[in-house]
């Protein structure tokens, strides 16, 4: 090798360690799964393959002892169609799993010991609402609710209140804080985003059930509330 060929190959290497799941050279079919390039078949594996092509179209990990999946799995796998995860030992999934899976087709999670309690409640909903195709998954417990069918399983509102957070929104604002107040009895959130000079005032749709957009004002008016607002500091 010259010395510009090493270069050149220690680059790669790098990239691919630092690409991580991105980088499809370094990627090796791991052993239990069978691989091409854009489908990954593991059968009776007890844990997912830690980097994953990010393009790939097809993921089937079956038959295996797969507990627990780490939480934003799958948000960078965009063309992930096909995805099974069928006969496993998973109870719970982290919430939004599949949120980012804008091109799934057909989900396959039957065979695992989902517990119909809140923690899977994003999951029931998502069930019920996603265009995907999706097998039956069935309530391994608790035992009141075993063999019903997480997807239409009618969770009351009011139950499973929580103080957990859950995504219900995304606002394309890069901002430093968020404060919420109320002003006629409507509800704005203002989001600082000293990025763009500016600050965005989003006011609650109560029809839409989401924020809107209401005001952005920009880096001059901003300064000029400081100065003269009451709750300026400098
Ligand atoms: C997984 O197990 C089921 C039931 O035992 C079997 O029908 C299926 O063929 C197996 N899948 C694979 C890919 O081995
Ligand atoms: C399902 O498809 C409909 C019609 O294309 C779309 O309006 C809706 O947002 C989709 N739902 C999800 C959860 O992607
Ligand atoms: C608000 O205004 C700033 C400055 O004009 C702009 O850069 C930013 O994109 C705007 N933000 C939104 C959410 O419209």
């Amino acid at each position: 090798m010259t010395s510009s060929e090493q270069w050149l190959a220690l680059s790669v290497a790098l990239l691919c360690f630092y690409a991580g799941a991105e980088c499809k050279r370094n990627f090796k079919c791991p052993s239990g799964c069978t691989c091409t390039k854009e489908t990954i078949i593991c059968v009776g594996t007890a844990q997912i393959p830690r980097t994953i092509p990010n393009e790939i179209n097809s993921l089937s990990m079956v038959n295996g002892s797969i507990a627990e999946i780490t939480e934003g799995m799958f948000s960078l796998m965009p063309s992930l169609q096909l995805l099974s995860l069928a006969n496993n030992k998973m109870r719970f999934l982290p919430r939004d799993l599949f949120f980012d899976l804008d091109s799934l087709l057909e989900l396959d999670l039957r065979g695992n010991s989902f517990q119909c309690i809140c923690e899977n409640k994003w999951l029931m909903t998502w069930l019920k609402n996603t265009n995907a195709t999706v097998s039956d998954v069935f309530c391994a417990g608790p035992n009141d609710m075993k063999g019903k069918r997480l997807n239409d399983l009618p969770i009351p509102p009011g139950e499973c209140i929580s103080t957990d957070f859950v995504r219900h929104q995304s606002i394309p604002v890069q901002a430093m804080s968020a404060d919420i107040f109320s002003f006629k009895e409507d509800i704005y959130i203002a989001l600082a985003a000293p990025n763009t000079n500016s600050c965005v005032i989003m006011e609650w749709d109560h029809i839409e059930m989401n924020f809107r957009k209401f005001d952005n004002i920009t880096g001059r008016d901003i300064h000029s509330l400081q100065v003269d607002g009451p709750t300026g500091t400098q």
